[in-house]
């Protein structure tokens, strides 16, 4: 393991480091109490059985007893803390992932499956873990063992010991020569649970699609492809696990003949006791055990390795580069409390030579563009399909960067408003809101999860949402499943309008939200829409422009610039 990775662990050892070295402690305690065990064997055989001396025998069964119980006892305390401090670690490590994949700017996000994300915030780090806290404890149990069997095999018979290590140096330079293998197999079968979990992810969350496809049995037959790629990586990787361990078992035992061979010629010439043999034989069986979890915590660093490059690989600068820090001092201040003095009108909007696209999809979606919108004003903006209107919302909320130029709100430069204040300022109504799997209440208090229950009930009645929440079976507390099946689009238009109405913003800008309905709801909900934010600025989206009622300004995306396109209705 490159000290690199370590050292990027290192925070999330370091806070555990009390516990993980109660753990250590402990497990020099119970390592120290096993190795008496064989000890008491020779006594056993040499003290008590060759020399027919009983009590003294029933002695050592008695300090065996005691000396495996409390070795159990400590066994005990030991998991307990070990679960723990490891269980912090991997929690640890995942909220800060998390945490920073959930502020990334969305279009980022997109470059990766969800179910890849998800293998990587699972399978991933609580491989991490537990290398990272399983290392501790058997390298503390391995290299105490190791050295102390080791100390004693030599004080019973060094020409023994050296025959018993020989089998060692062999055993790491296999390791080592396996390594490159080991870690491409691994990083093989890793990538193709990804793909499974993404495969799982995606599919189950559009059966609908799926059957209105028929691809039912097509789907099917993409889950056996990919299981059968998986099976075929994962053979591939046990089978060199199962042959480096196989051949490192094949010299152990080499060894374990040699002590045989020269350590029984030794008994039978009267040169060795049996019971040093036994004894010897037993610590050897020990010390071999040790140095097998010692060469394992080599191939688990390699295994843990490639799990370390997946998790960083979501921290690169590549993931993050857009999230700029931005400072809220130049912030608009957020909307006062209730009861502050009535504020002025906000929601004035200047594009000033704004240009865009490049650094989201490589080509200019906008061109030097400048434009003004004012205060409470209503604006459309229709143009083809990819001709950037939802990158130039996602640009108003930061959600992607500007190539040049700035978009002022209310005379702030937006780059420099923190992103949660700029976002409470602008709404955004999409064609698909998304509804969390939560009750009806808890989904329209997503826009204000501070808001108290009579401001979501009294924008639930604005919104007209009384009627939804009286169909459903439990009212407000009914739970609305996966992707809010349960309503209609119109209603989860509904939903997102109440989420909006309890974020009280400047600008409302409607991406498309009237995709999805009929021409009477669109219109009714466009009344709504005016009649709740007559006096905020409202930006519409749209392909049907004729739809909104009495805009201010109308304007075409075109050709990387917005073209006004309603000069006989433009005002002085
Ligand atoms: N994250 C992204 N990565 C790469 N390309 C992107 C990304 N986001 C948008 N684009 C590209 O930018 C172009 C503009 O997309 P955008 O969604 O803004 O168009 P639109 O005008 O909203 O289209 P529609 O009317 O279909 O909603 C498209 O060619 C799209 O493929
Ligand atoms: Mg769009």
């Amino acid at each position: 393991m490159r000290s690199g990775h370590l050292r990027w662990l290192w925070p999330y050892l370091r806070a555990r480091l009390p516990a993980l070295a109660a753990v250590a402690a402990l497990a020099v305690v119970a390592s120290l109490l096993s190795i008496a065990l064989p000890y008491l064997t020779k006594e056993i055989v040499d003290q008590g059985l060759l020399a027919h001396d009983f009590p003294r025998l029933e002695r050592l069964c008695w300090a065996i007893l005691a000396i495996a119980a409390a070795g159990f006892a400590i066994g005990a305390l030991n998991r307990w803390l070990y679960v723990r401090a490891s269980a912090d670690v991997l929690f640890a490590l995942r909220e800060d992932l998390y945490a920073h994949l959930v502020s990334l700017p969305p279009a980022l996000q997109r470059r990766r499956a969800v179910g890849d994300l998800v293998t990587r915030l699972d399978g991933d780090v609580a491989e991490i873990q537990r290398f990272g806290t399983d290392t501790v404890l058997a390298f503390v149990n391995g290299a105490l063992a190791l050295g102390a069997t080791a100390a004693i095999m030599i004080y019973m018979s060094w020409r023994l010991a050296l025959i018993a290590a020989a089998a060692l140096p062999l055993q790491l330079a296999l390791r080592q020569l396996a390594r490159p293998w080991i870690t491409a197999r691994t990083r093989a079968v890793r990538e193709q649970t990804s793909a499974i979990a993404h495969f799982l992810y995606e599919t189950l969350s559009a059966t609908k699609a799926i059957q209105a496809y028929g691809a039912e049995r097509h789907e099917s037959a993409r889950l056996a492809g990919l299981n059968r790629t998986y099976l075929g990586r994962l053979l591939a990787q046990q089978m060199l696990n199962f042959t480096v361990g196989g051949v490192s078992n094949l010299l152990s035992h080499g060894a374990t003949a040699a002590v045989f061979l020269v350590g029984g010629y030794r008994v039978i010439h009267g040169e060795t006791s049996v019971g040093t043999l036994v004894a010897f034989v037993a610590y050897m069986a020990r010390g071999t055990g040790s140095a097998v979890s010692l060469l394992n915590l080599v191939t688990a660093s390699q295994r843990a390795r490639v799990s370390l490059e997946r998790v960083r690989e979501l921290l690169e600068p590549g993931e993050s580069g857009v999230a700029a820090v931005a400072s809220s001092v130049d912030a608009p201040a957020p909307d006062g409390p209730a009861g502050a003095p009535r504020r002025r009108r906000r929601g004035e909007l200047s594009f000033e030579r704004v240009r865009l696209g490049v650094a989201v999809c490589g080509r200019p979606l906008l061109a030097d563009t400048t434009l003004a919108i004012d205060a409470g004003a209503k604006i459309v903006i229709h143009g083809d399909s990819g001709a950037g209107k939802s990158t130039l919302v996602d640009a108003l909320c930061r959600f992607v960067p500007l190539d040049a130029g700035r978009i002022r709100l209310d005379g702030c430069d937006v780059a420099t408003i923190e992103p949660r204040a700029l976002r409470r300022a602008v709404a955004v109504l999409v064609t698909e809101p998304t509804i969390f799997r939560a009750s009806l209440f808890d989904n329209l208090r997503y826009g204000r999860f501070d808001a108290p229950e009579s401001a979501v009930l009294r924008a639930a009645h604005r919104a007209g949402v009384e009627a939804i929440a009286d169909r459903l079976p439990a009212g407000y507390a009914s739970l609305l499943g996966e992707h809010g099946r349960e309503l209609s689009t119109g209603e989860r238009q509904r939903v997102a309008l109440v989420r909006a109405l309890l974020r009280d913003p400047d600008v409302l800008v409607l991406d498309e939200a009237l995709a999805n309905l009929d021409a009477a709801a669109a219109v009714e909900l466009l009344h709504l829409i005016d009649e709740q934010f007559g006096d905020r600025t409202r930006i519409v989206v749209t392909h049907v422009p004729s739809r909104v009622p009495s805009p201010d300004a109308v304007y075409e995306l075109r050709d990387a610039a917005l073209v006004r396109c309603d000069d006989r209705r433009a005002r002085a």
